[in-house]
């Protein structure tokens, strides 16, 4: 059960659509920026957060409650990439790529081909709002709604066709996706054979109840609903073409790179597995590859920034 949205009369809702839920993840890698000791630093983060972001970030407080878990899904994912760059994918596809801002702060192969598909008014706001910004590879920007199926899949082999080796991302869209969408998504990701890898953040059914009912009715009343954490964990994904090769839980993650608050600790004692039995929360970040895959999925991950190795 979720407790309906207040509005106060005259004004705007808090989330608009689902694009400013963008917004609200920038926040938190603006805010991490500023820290002496920053695990990543997006110098870009806060401008493109704005006001609205702010504002987001003030009222869902059980987001902000969490800072911890948006930090280490950045870091973590940040990570993720570079191996898989590192073991050779030339190609990144970021779907609902919002305003994360990697092929403009991370230290990435100028060869790289990193393609961004997101609606088309958030992609506008950003690229209007990085119009004087170079980034570090190239980069193309693709105006999608991933909810049509023709039309994504039509893109997909059009990419896939341009790839040797790519990379698949979805940081925070698979949790507004039903069971059948993320079915769907998964099996027009496995066609292209160039599409080797995917890295997507996950949450547990538990843990999806709590975000419904601490933060649902905003997402609702703006027409995106929390809708998918799945029992099966990533193991979901493979009926539809995807293998779980290596699997995080963020909360380890935050405590191993010091951002986990002081009464979440004793959570770190769990093991870092998915509950498939129990009502464990738990949300975390997932490679997968290819079922019919005999690619190392796993190689060493390179130490960040901090000298810490996950
Ligand atoms: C929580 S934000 C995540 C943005 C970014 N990946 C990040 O981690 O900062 C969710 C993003 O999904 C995009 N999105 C949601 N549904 C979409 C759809 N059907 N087609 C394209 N983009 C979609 C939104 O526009 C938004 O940018």
């Amino acid at each position: 059960m979720t407790t309906p949205a207040r509005q106060p009369a005259g004004q705007q809702p808090v989330i608009r659509n689902i694009s400013d839920t963008a917004l609200w993840a920038a926040v938190f890698r603006g805010w991490e920026s500023q820290r002496p000791d920053a695990l990543f630093r997006d110098p870009y983060a806060e401008l493109l957060a704005g006001e609205r972001g702010a504002r987001i970030a003030r009222e869902l407080k059980f987001g902000t409650r969490h800072t911890w878990s948006w930090i280490a899904r950045t870091y973590l994912v940040d990570q993720m990439i570079h191996a898989q760059i590192a073991a050779g994918a030339g190609m990144v596809v970021n779907l609902a790529a919002g305003l994360d801002t990697r092929p403009y702060r991370m230290d990435l192969p100028a060869s790289l081909r990193w393609i961004e598909i997101d609606l088309p008014a958030i992609l506008d706001y950003k690229e209007e709002r990085l119009a004087a910004e170079r980034p570090v590879c190239s980069l193309q920007r693709l105006r999608l709604d991933l909810s049509a199926r023709a039309a994504r899949r039509t893109m997909f082999a059009e990419l896939g066709r341009k790839a040797n080796r790519a990379l698949i991302l979805s940081e925070g869209l698979m949790i507004y996706f039903n069971r059948e969408q993320a079915a769907a998504l998964a099996e027009d990701l496995a066609g292209p054979s160039s599409f080797e890898t995917w890295i997507l953040d996950l949450v547990s059914p538990a843990l999806l109840a709590v975000m419904k009912k601490r933060m649902g009715a905003h997402l609702e009343a703006a027409g995106a609903p929390l809708e998918f954490g799945p029992e099966e964990g990533p193991e979901f994904f493979v009926p539809h073409g995807w293998k779980p090769a290596r699997v995080q839980s963020l909360l380890h993650v935050a405590a191993r790179v010091k951002r986990l608050p002081l009464w979440m600790w004793p959570f770190a004692l769990f093991p870092d597995r998915f509950p498939t039995h129990g009502k464990r929360p738990w949300g975390g970040a997932c490679l997968l590859v290819r079922n019919e895959s005999v690619f190392d999925p796993n190689p060493a991950l390179e130490p960040s920034r901090n000298g810490n190795t996950l």
